[in-house]
């Protein structure tokens, strides 16, 4: 059912999406590192989960928003050895080990030990299991912007283990998603010289908001499946202020069938989307002040690099073209902005109407 709330799990339960799945199982298949990139309820968590169900080699679903929650806000290698052990031992959400029992295996001299492992054993041991059962076992990060609180050192060790891994161990494979884009690539640094991962080969896959035309038909189609009878007006204004965001499509469609009302089914809709956002500015501009009066400045039309950098320096002194120039390539890298034949301009329409109030 398509508007079922939580993340889908088979690619048959979601709408269009097929390039996107085609695109993150050749980068299983082919990478050593895939991004799944893409803006708040896009859809990534079900697109991952949905593409490890397929996935022919060994897949394992890591939610890091667990291990930090069960870490109490920091997740140490024991906890990362526990939930993998747990996930390997309880044959993972996808019955992966058909057949094999893991307790009893020893790999190359490695066993899945309940106790005492690292977390380059439990790597070793899974690359091991790889090379014997002849498929490639992908490790892949839900929400892996929180896998900066491993460790002490904000996951430098996580990525240094997962830089040896890319170097050494053949038969695996990584891939992360997150919502906070901009953190998940400042976490794995994959263009700073200072990471361990520095200049690794990966494959990026954007999850991108549907179209006009796809939103309409996302919602004719859910609403067909529950039996609603919607007029186009209606499924119009919608999709005027969801935009082409899957999880609001579902929220407002969810609501609108379970309560009748379809004012009321958006406008609760609208409030959810709005404080959602508003979170991320406000985290955004914990980051660096300027982000958020960059969006400003583009919220009220003023789209081009000299408007932009006068309006910087009215409202915050003096900035290099240089450091401008780093604030627009990481806001567009986060997915909040992108540029246009030389104008710059706020991606989504719900983001840009919280800037204007
Ligand atoms: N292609 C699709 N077809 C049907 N439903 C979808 C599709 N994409 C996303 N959804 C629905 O939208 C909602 C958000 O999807 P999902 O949780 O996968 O997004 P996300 O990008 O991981 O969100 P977040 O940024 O909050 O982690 C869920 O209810 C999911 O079922
Ligand atoms: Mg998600």
């Amino acid at each position: 059912m398509l508007f079922d709330p939580r993340p889908k799990e088979r690619i048959g339960d979601m709408f269009d999406r097929r390039r996107e799945f085609k695109a993150i199982l050749s980068g299983m298949e082919d990478y050593p590192i895939t991004l799944i990139i893409g803006i708040r309820r896009v859809g990534k968590s079900s697109l991952l989960k949905a593409t490890l169900n397929e996935y022919e080699g060994i897949g394992l679903y890591l939610d890091a928003r667990r291990l930090y929650a069960t870490g109490s806000g920091s997740i140490s290698s024991s906890v990362m050895v526990d939930e993998l052990q747990r996930i390997i031992l309880g044959n993972g959400r996808f019955g992966f080990l058909r057949g094999i029992s893991v307790e009893r295996i020893s790999l190359g001299g490695i066993q899945l030990r309940p106790r005492g492992m690292t977390f380059i054993d439990v790597l070793e041991f899974l690359n091991g299991l790889g090379e014997k059962t002849g498929k490639r076992v992908v490790l892949a990060f839900d929400e892996a912007q929180y896998l900066r609180f491993y460790g002490s050192k904000g996951g430098k060790d996580l990525l240094a283990a997962i830089a040896y891994a890319y170097d050494s161990l053949p038969n695996l494979a990584f891939v992360f998603t997150g919502s906070e884009v901009g953190l998940l690539h400042d976490f794995l640094g994959i263009t700073e010289y200072s990471s361990p991962l520095y200049g690794r080969v990966y494959e990026e896959v954007e999850v991108k908001p549907f179209s006009r035309e796809l939103s309409e038909a996302f919602l004719r189609r859910g609403f067909e499946e529950v039996g609603l009878d919607v007029p186009g007006g209606e499924i119009r204004k919608a999709v005027d202020e969801l935009d082409g965001i899957p999880g609001w499509l579902v929220e407002f469609g969810f609501n609108y069938w379970k309560k009748g009302n379809f004012e009321e089914a958006l406008q609760s809709t609208i409030a959810k989307a709005r404080a959602m956002i508003r979170e991320e500015l406000r985290e955004l501009e914990r980051r660096s002040p300027r982000y958020s009066l960059i969006l400003r400045a583009l919220a009220m039309g003023l789209s081009s690099w000299s408007m932009i950098r006068d309006y910087l320096e009215a409202k915050g002194g003096p900035i290099t073209n240089a450091r401008l120039s780093q604030l627009l390539k990481s806001l567009e890298k986060m997915g909040w902005i992108k540029k246009e034949n030389g104008a710059y301009e706020i991606i989504d329409p719900v983001v840009e109407r919280v800037l204007r109030e």
